[in-house]
C-alpha cells in the first residue's frame, strides 16, 4: 500500500519560561493510503503535538516527517502552508468555523485558499454539505447550527479540495453518540471507499473498533 506520510524519530521539545517539556520523543510511524490510524494515550501524552507535526502545523525539534515521499522537516517554515493546502484536511475538536460566514462560505474559503475558481466553488461546497446531510443548512451561520451540525460542516470543510491525508483530533469529543457515530463512519469511509490516509486522535472505543491500526502514546513515546 502507498505510504502517504511517515515520521522518523520525531521529537518535540517545548521551551516555555525556562521549563523544557519533551512532548513527543522519538516517534516513528507510517500512515498508509486507505487506512485509519488511531492514536490513543492519556491527557498530556503528546497526541495533539504528534498530529500537529504530522500535519506540518508544527516543526519537529528533531527527526523527519515525509509527506508523499518528500522530506518536510527542515524546510523553510514559509513552505509549510503550501504543503498543508496540497495534502491535508484537518478536523479539530473545536470546529474552528468562521462565525461570520455561512456553512457554504466556510467551505468556499478553503477552496479559495486551494486556488479554486469562484465559479466552481459554490456547487462543490453545497455538494460537500449534502454529503454530510446538511444541504438544508447551507445558508446557516455557525451560531444557528447544533454542535453536531458544526462538526459535520467542519468535516465537510476538511474534505474540500479532496486532500489525500485527513487528520482528526478528538472529532467526537463534543458530539452525542449518534452524531459521533456518523462522523466516525464518514472518516472510515474516507479511508475505505476513497483511499484517503486517515489519522484520528481519540479516546472513543468506537474509534478503536473501526481503526485499522492503533498506537498508544505514553509520556511522548510510542508504547511497544
Ligand atoms: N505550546 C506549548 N508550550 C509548552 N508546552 C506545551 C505546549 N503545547 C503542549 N505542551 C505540553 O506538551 C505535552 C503534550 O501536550 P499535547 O497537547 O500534545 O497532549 P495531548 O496528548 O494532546 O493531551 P490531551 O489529551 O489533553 O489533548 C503536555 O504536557 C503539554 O503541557
Ligand atoms: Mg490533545
Amino acid at each position: 500500500m502507498d505510504i502517504a506520510l511517515e515520521t522518523k524519530d520525531v521529537t518535540k521539545i517545548y521551551r516555555q519560561g525556562g521549563i523544557e517539556v519533551v512532548a513527543v520523543e522519538g516517534v516513528s510511524l507510517s500512515l498508509e493510503a486507505g487506512m485509519v490510524l488511531l492514536i490513543m494515550g492519556p491527557s498530556g501524552s503528546g497526541k495533539t503535538t504528534l498530529l500537529s507535526m504530522m500535519g506540518c502545523i508544527l516543526q519537529p525539534t528533531s527527526g523527519t516527517v515525509r509527506v508523499d515521499k518528500g522530506v518536510v522537516s527542515g524546510l523553510s517554515i514559509d513552505l509549510l502552508p503550501d504543503i498543508r493546502k496540497k495534502y491535508f484536511g484537518f478536523v479539530f475538536q473545536s470546529f474552528n468555523l468562521f462565525p461570520s460566514l455561512t456553512a457554504t462560505e466556510n467551505i468556499e474559503v478553503i477552496l479559495r485558499l486551494k486556488g479554486w475558481k469562484k465559479a466552481d466553488m459554490r456547487e462543490t461546497a453545497v455538494g460537500l454539505l449534502d454529503a454530510v446531510g446538511l444541504k438544508q443548512r447551507a445558508g446557516f451561520y455557525p451560531r444557528d447550527l447544533s454542535g453536531g451540525e458544526k462538526q459535520r460542516v467542519a468535516f465537510a470543510r476538511a474534505m474540500a479540495g479532496d486532500p489525500a491525508i485527513i487528520l482528526a483530533d478528538e472529532p467526537t469529543a463534543n458530539l452525542d453518540s449518534k452524531t459521533g457515530n456518523s462522523v466516525l463512519e464518514l472518516l472510515k469511509d474516507m479511508a475505505e471507499t476513497f483511499g484517503k490516509a486517515v489519522a484520528i486522535v481519540s479516546h472513543d472505543p468506537r474509534a478503536e473498533a473501526l481503526a485499522h491500526r492503533v498506537v498508544f502514546l505514553e509520556d511522548g513515546r510510542l508504547r511497544q
